[in-house]
Formats: structure tokens, C-alpha cells, sequence
């Protein structure tokens, strides 16, 4: 995996730039430094789509906080798709995989307010299931990780556009909470699209895109260097990361 931060806890500097180079080794930590600014604490991790590997890159970047030394948290503030804990409660697995990965002890509901059953687009099954999502819960909810952890790692759920109730998406979330935008683009057909519109989506609001992971969710993506290059000729904010298919989609970065 590939955010190779160039900071530390002590001695974090900004003068530590970086050239916005992507590097390709992925599974192998080494130096090259990214464009993350350590003055930022928290980051909202936007997919090109559902089952990109938001998650997946969430936890990476949360392990690698963690291992900087940093109070670190994952929020996952909407989830479908969860299964019924022996205690009645939703268990999803994108909160298990982001509290695995982190360091800091937070209420569920803190960490999840919005959790249903039905693996379907969220404010489907929160009519369903009578529930009217707000986004000052999530913003309140945000706040309160955010006096508990120095870091706060916030998933999505599906793309920038996904409803959150009749009136509001992901993006107008996104507005509320403000805080820098990492994009994980899945490298599929399709990705070129999907990333250039979430991009222009993102800054059209004004929002501070910190840079874009791309993510190869395929094991053989044809053409995978040329999308690519292409992207990165495209998108102005830097690539973090190229992260490798990898057989176990394990997060292996210290092991
Ligand atoms: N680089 C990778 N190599 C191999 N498998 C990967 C990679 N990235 C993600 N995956 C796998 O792809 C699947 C989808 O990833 P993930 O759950 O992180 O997506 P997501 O965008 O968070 O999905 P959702 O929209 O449901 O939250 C998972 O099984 C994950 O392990
Ligand atoms: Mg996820």
C-alpha cells in the first residue's frame, strides 16, 4: 500500500513538500513523500462509485496515522448493508475494517449514526425503516470524533452524488463538514468519467481536494498505464497513491 507519509508526529513539517510524483511500489513502504498537509487533521474519503475500495484506502490511511503516532479514528457516518449484531445492533463491516485499523475508542453511534440493514442506496432504506437522515447529526457526530482523536478518517458511502435524504447528497455533506477531500478513483472502464466528474463536482463547491488514490480494483485492467497518465494529466490535485491489485486485499504496509 502506498501513502508513504513524510511526516511524523514529532518534527512534522511542512517544509516537507513533495513532488506530486504517484509511486507504483505499492506494497513496499519507502520515502517518497505525498501531498497530505500534517496541518489537516481530518480527511473525507469520496469514492468514483461504491466498491472502489474507500475502505480499503480509509484503513490504510488510518494505520499509517496510527503508526505516525497520531489519535486516529475512522467514521463511516452512513451504511447499508449490515448485519443483526446477537444484541439487536447493525454490525457493518466498513465500521469493523475503520475501528480495526484506528486507535481511539468512540461511541457506534458516534462513529456510524446511520446504519440499515438492506445493502441498498441509503435514503432508500432509511425511508424504509421510518428514519429521516440529517446531515447536522452527521456534522455532530463529527465534532464529537474530533475532540476524542487528533485524526478523523471519514468514509463515504457509494459516490459524491448519493442521496443522503430527498433534498441533499454526499456532496452537500461534504460542503458541511469542510474538510479536505481525498478521492479514491477505482481503476475500471468507466473510471476516467466517474473520477472527472466527482473532480469538477468537488471543486465546483470550492472544496479543498487534497489529492486522488488510484486504486486498482482489478487484478488486469487493460490500458491500466495509459488511464492513468491520463488522469493524472487531468486532475490538478496530486495522486497520492497507485495502489496495486493485490491477491488479499490485505493491509500489509508495516507487516
Ligand atoms: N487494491 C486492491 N486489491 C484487491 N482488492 C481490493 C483492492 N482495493 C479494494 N479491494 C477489495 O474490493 C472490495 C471493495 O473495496 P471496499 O470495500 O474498500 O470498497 P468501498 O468503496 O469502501 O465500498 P462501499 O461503497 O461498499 O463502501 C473489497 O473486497 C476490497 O477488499
Ligand atoms: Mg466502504
Amino acid at each position: 500500500m502506498a501513502f508513504h507519509p513524510s511526516y511524523s508526529k514529532v518534527g512534522a513539517s511542512s517544509s516537507r513538500e513533495n513532488d506530486g510524483e504517484c509511486t507504483h511500489e505499492c506494497s513496499r513502504p519507502k520515502a517518497a513523500p505525498t501531498k497530505i498537509n500534517m496541518s489537516t487533521k481530518s480527511y473525507f474519503i469520496i469514492g468514483t462509485d461504491t466498491n472502489v475500495g474507500k475502505t480499503y484506502i480509509a484503513s490504510a490511511l488510518i494505520q499509517h496515522f496510527v503508526a505516525a503516532g497520531f489519535k486516529a479514528i475512522g467514521m463511516k457516518p452512513i451504511a447499508s448493508g449490515c448485519e443483526l449484531g446477537a444484541n439487536g445492533e447493525l454490525i457493518n463491516d466498513d465500521v469493523l475494517a475503520l475501528n480495526a485499523a484506528g486507535n481511539v475508542q468512540a461511541p457506534a453511534d458516534r462513529i456510524n449514526p446511520y446504519a440499515f440493514a438492506p445493502a441498498i442506496a441509503p435514503h432508500i432504506a432509511a425511508a424504509l425503516a421510518g428514519v429521516h437522515m440529517q446531515i447536522e447529526v452527521i456534522q455532530q457526530a463529527y465534532t464529537q470524533l474530533a475532540e476524542l482523536a487528533e485524526v478523523v478518517i471519514v468514509e463515504g458511502a457509494g459516490g459524491f452524488f448519493v442521496p443522503i435524504n430527498a433534498t441533499q447528497t454526499l456532496a452537500d455533506l461534504a460542503v458541511q463538514l469542510n474538510i479536505p477531500i481525498i478521492l479514491v478513483v477505482g481503476m475500471k472502464l468507466g473510471c476516467i468519467n466517474h473520477a472527472l466528474l466527482t473532480v469538477e463536482a468537488i471543486q465546483a463547491r470550492g472544496l479543498n481536494l487534497a489529492g486522488w488514490v488510484a486504486n486498482q480494483i482489478e487484478p488486469n485492467m487493460p490500458m491500466f498505464e495509459e488511464n492513468l497518465a491520463y488522469l493524472k494529466q487531468r486532475i490538478s490535485a496530486p495522486c497520492l497513491s497507485v495502489v496495486q491489485w493485490q491477491k488479499t486485499a490485505k493491509f500489509d504496509l508495516y507487516s
